[in-house]
């Protein structure tokens, strides 16, 4: 359907044109001598105007109720122009074959359903106009993303999902356990069962293999190794966290995005950040007008326009300690009041990017050392680290970056600090130990982006199947 340019003005050129088309219908529409079927197929937001004489082949499948909302269908018929409002040509049909029919049961019906609703028909939705949409510019996002790092010479490396070490620090990971298989059935099929000591408690040792192993938080690390020798590179695929947050911001498997710079200090990371942002923005809006409009329209109203904003003006920038002050002269009251060392909370960093600084994204820089992660630069103050994040309207934080500690000796005194076990972080050290070098990098959280081009309010829709606390169906 995208093909014919969605039965817009510009398929009129294609007038006589014999086409097949392969979807499922929308809606069902009988008059006395013909009916009108709307097809979909995915390949854009419009569906396809079919309109059956009742004399043509098939027409028994109509007649006798094979052809309702949900349906499979299989179509040939001519091009025409159509005297409806919403399309300019249509199709009139030859040849109908039901390929698979719907069960009247069929829960998306025409009727406007809530994304909550949706949410429990998490295999049905793509049928819907929204996810159909979001799932397009989920996949352009996705698109523009290599692009953009592809064209300017970065590497994509694979990060491991399963690993040893937590990024983070934050001890938010799910562990990997392995399933035994049940001796006493003859082994045929292994039983979900966490291995246990004999005084029945969990084995941890026995997790991956005799080995304890988690599902990676970041790709980070793993990306530092290859940034040290390939110069710039990024990641791209799925991280998880195990913390317990029922937000709309917060999956605990959610796509990440990390580039990592060498021979770069923050500046460039920021300069990089800003970049990207604009670049897949900008790709969206120029190769996804059908489904921007559909956002602009019924999902947040003026969307276009805040995006086309942030495609050309400059991001504001300032460091935290200048963020907490302009928190704590806000007349705005919080219910988490600041002081210098406090971590932003959302409310926070929507005040900043939406009040403060009217829609604009900002980055904030410079954060204290104590609430940000091991492996960041201190700068010269002693109390802060070259860290960064991008805050954006409606969403907060998008980014988090960092320069990284390229020092082996202030960054084997940071990790005795934090008691954590410098031997397993050997391979890591080593990188400073063998031709360290400056390098800097961030982590976007790929969900968050999608709410962010697509006004979707809840993380939830962004991700064809979202994983949050006690749901894992479909
Ligand atoms: O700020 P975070 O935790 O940073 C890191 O993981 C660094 N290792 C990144 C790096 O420097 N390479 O996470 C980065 C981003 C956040 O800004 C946010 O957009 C997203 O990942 N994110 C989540 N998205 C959805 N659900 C969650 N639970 C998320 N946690 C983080
Ligand atoms: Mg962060």
């Amino acid at each position: 359907i995208a093909d014919i340019k969605g039965g817009s003005e510009e398929g009129l050129d294609r007038l006589g044109e014999t086409l097949v088309v392969r979807g499922w219908v929308r809606t069902v529409r009988a008059q006395s001598s013909v009916t009108f079927i709307d097809v979909n197929d995915g390949s854009c937001l419009s569906n396809m105007q079919c309109v059956m004489a009742s004399d043509t082949e098939g027409y028994d499948q109509v007649e006798n109720g094979l052809i309702s909302t949900g349906a499979s269908v299989w179509i040939e018929g001519t091009v025409v122009s159509s005297q409806g409002s919403k399309q300019k040509i249509e199709l009139k049909v030859q040849k109908l074959v039901v390929v698979g029919k719907s069960d009247p049961s069929f829960p998306i019906q025409k009727k406007r359903v809530s994304r909550e609703f949706l949410r429990t028909k998490a295999h049905l939705r793509p049928r819907t106009n929204t996810f159909g949409a979001v799932s397009r510019v989920r996949n352009a996002l996705a698109y523009a993303t290599h692009k953009f790092f592809q064209e300017n010479g970065f590497v994509w490396v694979s990060s491991p999902i399963i690993t040893a070490s937590d990024c983070e620090g934050a001890g938010e990971q799910f562990c990997v356990t392995t399933l035994i298989p049940n001796s006493n059935e003859g082994g045929e099929s292994p039983v979900n069962a966490i291995p246990t000591t004999e005084a029945g408690s969990v084995d941890w040792s026995q997790d991956f293999f005799g080995k304890r192993a988690y599902l990676t938080v970041s790709g980070q690390l793993n990306g530092e190794t290859y940034a040290t020798a390939l110069s710039d590179i990024y990641t791209f695929g799925p991280t998880f966290r195990a913390e317990n947050s029922n937000t709309s911001r917060h999956l605990a498997e959610f796509w990440m995005i990390e580039p990592e710079l060498a021979f770069a200090d923050l500046d460039d990371d920021m300069a990089c950040a800003t970049a990207y942002l604009q670049y897949v923005v900008k790709y969206v809006l120029e190769n996804c007008k059908e489904d921007m409009d559909l956002f602009n329209t019924w999902i947040e109203k003026g969307i276009i326009n805040r995006l086309s904003d942030v495609v050309e003006k400059n991001f504001v920038q300032l460091t935290y300690t200048d963020a907490i002050e302009l928190l704590l002269k806000a007349k705005k009251k919080f219910d988490f009041p600041v002081k210098w060392g406090c971590d932003l909370q959302s409310e926070h960093e929507r005040y900043i990017t939406e009040e403060a600084f009217g829609g604009c994204p900002v980055i904030i820089r410079d954060y204290p050392k104590d609430i940000k992660a091991f492996y960041m630069r201190q700068n010269d103050d002693g109390k802060t680290v070259a860290a960064m994040d991008m805050l954006v309207p409606r969403v907060g934080e998008l980014i988090g970056g960092s320069q990284r500690e390229e020092r082996l000796e202030y960054l084997e005194e940071r990790l005795d600090n934090l008691n954590l076990n410098k031997e397993s972080f050997w391979w890591y050290l080593d990188l400073r130990r063998y031709g360290s070098v400056p390098h800097a990098g961030f982590g976007l959280g790929f969900e968050r982006l999608v709410q962010f081009a697509t006004g979707i309010d809840n993380i939830r829709d962004a991700i064809p199947f979202p994983r949050t606390p006690g749901s894992a169906e479909f």
